[in-house]
């Protein structure tokens, strides 16, 4: 029986669960960021990631929202990836006013954030504690200069000198060096210590790339560039320093240099590649590398990897050389397996001029 001017109340349960739900969606609000490293190839899994979180949190998008939002997030990953490999993508959701619940919709932003690779290198100067790239000089690099019978008639470039484990090193042997640094921070400090030491350094603040950057010609018995290739960004730039290089030692010199170089049936593709820019691990093939060392007047004398050499060879209380070396070296930091199929080597080369 209905009672006589009493409204028609509703009793269904799922009804009511759902009207009540509804009304807790309003209330509810949503805001925070996720920050990924700017690697464009991994736009599809980025993309799943956003619209699984935006679904989570109820949200519903149109085809055309979708697109707009995959446009928008390519857009900004090729951005910053193109202006750094240390630029990160920020994806922000928040409420489009503060009063207002997640039955409103969310306000979503697509930023970049670029660091500079000297930036990042300051930042590890008040953050980090310890030697930055290890206390002792490279054995490697020793065992070279062991053979050199009159250091102070033997000049050596270094490129990419950091701190200057290695700059310092061989100047205390007597060579006069030329340390070239990008980092301001870092050339001050070798700068310092050189002075205070009275050694034979002349510290050259640049980057070595730059074409003002007029180094002599046919001058130094050895070039060591440690951990810097790492750093770049592309073949042309890897060419261009080698030959720079190549025109500032004397025929008969030698070249040492690091580069991560992947397994000759390693097919790379440009996840791989983005992530070893990202990395510090800039990734070239043996076609890729042989071919710039065909371009030059040099022959190689050895190749081979700087884990074994360095772990065999370092004394051991400087092993490992840093907290990072080990994973870094092997190209963990990149694919982090076992035994990954691209690792840092040391390439050693003779001028033939
Ligand atoms: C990983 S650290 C290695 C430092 C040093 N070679 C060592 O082994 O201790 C790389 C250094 O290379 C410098 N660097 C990177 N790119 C450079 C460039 N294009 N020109 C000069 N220095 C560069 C960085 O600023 C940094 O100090």
């Amino acid at each position: 029986m209905v009672a006589v001017n009493q409204p028609i109340t509703v009793n269904d349960q799922n009804l009511i669960e759902k009207a009540l739900l509804l009304k807790v969606k309003r209330l509810t609000s949503a805001r925070g960021q996720v920050v990924l490293p700017c690697a464009p190839a991994l736009l599809d899994e980025y993309m799943s990631q956003f619209y699984a979180l935006l679904t989570a949190l109820g949200q519903n998008f149109t085809p055309d929202e979708l697109k707009g939002l995959r446009q928008l997030v390519e857009r900004k990953l090729q951005e910053g990836y193109q202006a750094s490999p240390h630029s990160r993508l920020v994806f922000k959701y928040e409420p489009p006013d503060p009063t207002q619940g997640l039955t409103s919709g969310l306000k979503l932003t697509v930023t970049t954030e670029v660091t500079s690779l000297e930036n990042k290198y300051k930042h590890w100067l008040t953050t980090r504690e310890g030697p930055l790239f290890g206390a002792h000089p490279d054995a490697k690099l020793m065992a070279v200069v062991s053979n050199f019978s009159d250091p102070v008639h033997t000049p050596i470039l270094d490129v990419g000198a950091g701190v200057g484990r290695n700059t310092l090193a061989l100047a205390r042997k007597g060579h006069p060096v030329d340390a070239v640094e990008l980092t301001p921070d870092f050339a001050q400090i070798i700068a310092k210590e050189a002075k205070e030491a009275s050694l034979p350094i002349r510290v050259i603040q640049s980057n070595i790339l730059n074409p003002a950057l007029v180094l002599p010609a046919n001058y130094y018995r050895l070039a060591v560039i440690a951990e810097v290739i790492s750093h770049f960004r592309n073949l042309e730039d890897v060419q261009t320093l080698l030959t720079k290089v190549c025109d500032a030692v004397a025929p008969g010199g030698l070249i040492l240099f690091s580069t991560f170089i992947t397994d000759e049936n390693f097919e790379l593709n440009d996840k791989v590649r983005e992530m070893g820019q990202i990395q510090w691990s800039y990734l070239i093939t043996r076609p890729e590398i042989n071919s710039i060392l065909q371009s030059l007047p040099v022959q190689m004398i050895s190749d081979e990897s700087v884990y074994e050499y360095e772990r065999t060879h370092l004394p051991p209380e400087a092993w490992p050389p840093t907290t990072w070396f080990e994973h870094w070296s092997q190209g963990r930091d990149v694919v982090p397996i076992q035994n990954p199929p691209l690792s840092l080597r040391w390439l050693l080369c003779q001028v033939k001029k």
